[in-house]
């Protein structure tokens, strides 16, 4: 069986939007950037923090280990010990966008940023497995969240995810008013900002801390692998046994959690 018969096709659309295309002229060197340009040559955009730290551990076992710790280096592109592949790191958010447009042949983003993103341009063949999470809504302890559902009250949701927030309030058939946050969501019940929050949930200790508690799951979420559509086509020999190792070591840390 081939790779692209086992890529899932992307949940959100196709590959339509991609007008950057890498270029198959390059002659495979490396520019002042760090960012290795060639035919065969793979930049892939993490970012730092938790997608960085959990997913350094699959790369390694693929074989791709940066030769710059990424955490300390003040360098965006960092080189690997695998020739041909060089690192981006790019603001979490914004992997999928380096990834759609072909600045990045490839990246590694949560669930959550990708549905916020809408998808577009980008194939989703791995689910890594890591930063594993789920997105949930919280209020206050003591807040009266099913009486106010079963009421048809007026409630504001603040969260960073309004695409996804939007999504779950609609498919229940609710109306609520949403506040776009960029961070510390926390605060929003806190101080009267709104009645809710949508937001990411690991451990439970940042609601617990601020007095919050979990009313619904909306998603679990995860990391995932996102492939850019030209890239997949043009650098395929060196795309596929990426992916497949990846694939490789995503299920056998599965396996042994
Ligand atoms: P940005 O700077 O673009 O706003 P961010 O601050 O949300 O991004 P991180 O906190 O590093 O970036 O989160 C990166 C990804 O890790 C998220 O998109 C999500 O998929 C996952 N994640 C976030 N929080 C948790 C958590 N508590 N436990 C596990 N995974 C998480
Ligand atoms: C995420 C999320 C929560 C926290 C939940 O924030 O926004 O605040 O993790 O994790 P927990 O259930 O294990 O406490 P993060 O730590 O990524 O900080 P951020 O606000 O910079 O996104």
């Amino acid at each position: 069986m081939t790779l692209w018969v086992r890529l899932q096709p992307d949940a959100f659309q196709g590959p339509k939007d991609v007008r950057l295309k890498p270029d198959p002229q390059a002659m495979g060197t490396q520019g002042r950037s760090g960012r290795i340009a060639g035919p065969m040559s793979l930049t892939i955009a993490l970012s730092k923090g938790r997608i960085l730290d959990e997913t350094l551990p699959l790369f390694a076992a693929a074989g791709i280990v940066p030769v710059e710790d990424p955490e300390s280096s003040r360098k965006l592109v960092l080189p690997t010990s695998s020739g041909n592949v060089s690192l981006m790191i790019v603001r979490a958010s914004d992997v999928p966008t380096y990834v759609q447009w072909g600045a990045a042949d490839l990246g590694v983003a949560g669930k959550d940023v990708l549905l916020e993103h809408g998808g577009l341009g980008l194939y989703q063949p791995v689910d890594l497995g890591v930063a594993r999470c789920r997105m949930s809504v919280a209020t206050r302890r003591g807040y009266d969240w099913t009486g106010s559902v079963q009421r048809g009250a007026r409630i504001r949701v603040a969260t960073k995810y309004v695409a996804i927030a939007r999504e779950h309030f609609a498919a229940k058939g609710m109306h609520v008013d949403l506040i776009k946050l960029y961070g510390s969501m926390e605060l929003a019940p806190l101080s009267g900002l709104a009645d809710a929050i949508v937001d990411l949930v690991s451990t439970g200790n940042t609601l617990k801390a601020n007095d919050l508690v979990e009313v619904e799951t909306i998603m679990a979420i995860t990391a995932r692998l996102v492939v850019n559509p030209a890239a997949l086509k043009l650098k395929r020999d060196a795309v596929k046994p990426l992916v497949d190792a990846l694939t490789a070591a995503a299920a056998a840390s599965r396996a042994a959690a």
